[in-house]
């Protein structure tokens, strides 16, 4: 642990808390606090000086680091900290009973080696920058679509009309499943990942519909192959025999629940930096591609939405800190990223910022598997606003609303055009 001496001594609470001696922020931090979901980088600059791995007890307890080689080092430390319940708030005992949760829940993301080695190899053929390619177009068409409907107007909610709209389209079109359905799609994703985060009974009401919804998808595919993901699914093999069906529902489910909250946030947030950073947003507004690669990276590293969560298998000191059997560690992969150990002037947004090496999408074997099509999402939804909207502000800065925990970004948007 850090020596926490020249900590601010406001910041010297509880004397009797051997762990870290420091600031409530160290011993009772809160990832659903308003202002912590508002902004959480002073929160994390904070810890990362006077206790570097937090604690709480609040959510059934949890462990919070803030430094990028800690978050580095915890990546690799499979299967001791495993993924088999990567949420940020478990559910309780009896609910986890009633629900789907385990190894084939969502692999790869809820599975240690060896599952997750061979369902993470089945899928990462479909998300090349090659596989997605045929996707592009049809993002520009969506994200046109979606401006045709606002554009004469005022303004628009940045987050709900348009950042939202995009990735549960290129899912459903990638998945091969009713693209109707986003609006059901978006509810179900908000209710296991965001909104179910603390209602536990919605996050499995939502998981069981989720489940159900690809259930029966896969009944239709076995006797109506398509061009499609769940269709490539059914036909793989793992050792000369078809996946197991539930493996099958487990990795469309991923696939719904990883790539909609996700993608919708970075772009989202990105849109709010822009709203609020007008030299940034002109200089993108023709920008080259050059600036465009660049400057995706940082808006990913700034704004990085996705904390992911491992649970300790068996007692393991780390850094200063034991984490015992059973207990809870957010990979604050956001936090990792305003390292100003690894990053000069993290806190800045610096558009062709050139050494990058950020962990928005992860670190180690779990490494997000849809970056491609994540960045890809990005590029084409803000270089298709800013053809079309260079200029806009947000309207009420106080209606703004962002979501945290596990996924964070805004959901409220308010913008004015011109
Ligand atoms: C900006 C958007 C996105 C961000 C920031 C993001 C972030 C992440 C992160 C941090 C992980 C690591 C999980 C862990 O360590 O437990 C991850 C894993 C994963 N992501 Fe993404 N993701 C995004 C979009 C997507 C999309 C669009 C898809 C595809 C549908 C996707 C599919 C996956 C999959 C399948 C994994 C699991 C990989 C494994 O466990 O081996 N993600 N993502």
């Amino acid at each position: 642990m850090t020596d926490t001496t020249d900590a601010p001594t406001d910041q010297v609470a509880d004397a009797t808390d051997e762990r870290c001696p420091v600031h409530d922020l160290a011993t009772d931090y809160d990832i659903f606090d308003p202002g912590y979901v508002r902004d959480p980088v002073p929160a994390w600059a904070e810890l990362r000086e006077a206790c570097p791995i937090a604690h709480t007890e609040r959510y059934g307890g949890s462990w919070l680091p803030t430094r990028y080689d800690d978050i580095q080092a915890m990546a690799k430390m499979v299967p001791v900290l495993s993924s088999v319940s990567p949420i940020v708030i478990n559910l309780p005992d009896e609910l986890t009973n009633d629900d789907h949760t385990g190894y084939n829940a969502a692999a790869p993301i809820s599975a240690d080696p060896p599952i997750q080695t061979w369902t993470r190899r089945l899928l990462l053929p479909h998300f090349t920058p090659r596989a997605i390619e045929p996707l592009r177009d049809y993002a520009e068409q969506v994200c046109h679509e979606l401006i045709d409907q606002f554009i004469d107007d005022d303004g628009c909610d940045g987050a709900v009309d348009y950042a939202q709209q995009i990735p549960p389209r290129l899912i459903a079109r990638k998945l091969g499943v009713d693209e109707s359905m986003v609006d059901q799609f978006i509810e179900w994703v908000r209710g296991a990942l965001e909104l179910g985060l603390q209602d536990p009974e919605l996050r499995v009401r939502c998981r069981k519909a989720i489940r159900g919804f690809f259930r029966s998808e896969i009944a239709d595919r076995r006797s109506n192959p398509k061009d499609d993901l769940i269709t490539a699914l059914l036909q793989s093999e793992i050792d000369g025999e078809p996946i197991p069906e539930a493996m099958v529902v487990g990795m469309c489910n991923l696939q719904l629940v990883a790539g909609i909250d996700t993608t919708w946030s970075s772009i989202g947030s990105a849109i709010w930096h822009f709203a609020t950073h007008d030299d940034d947003r002109r200089r993108m507004a023709t920008a080259d591609d050059t600036l465009w690669d660049t400057a995706i990276e940082e808006l990913l590293r700034a704004y990085s939405p996705v904390t992911m969560a491992r649970d300790a298998i068996e007692d393991v000191e780390f850094g200063g800190v034991t984490f015992a059997k059973g207990d809870k560690i957010l990979m604050n992969f956001p936090g990792a990223n305003h390292d100003p150990d690894v990053f000069d002037d993290p806190d800045t947004v610096i558009l062709d910022r050139q050494r990058n090496r950020h962990v928005a999408f992860g670190a180690g074997i779990h490494r997000c598997a849809g970056s491609n099509l994540a960045r890809m999402e990005m590029e084409v939804s803000l270089k298709t606003w800013l053809s079309r909207i260079p200029e806009f502000t947000l309207g009420d800065p106080n209606a703004v609303t962002w979501a945290g925990g596990q996924v964070r970004g805004p959901r409220t948007l308010p913008l004015v055009f011109g």
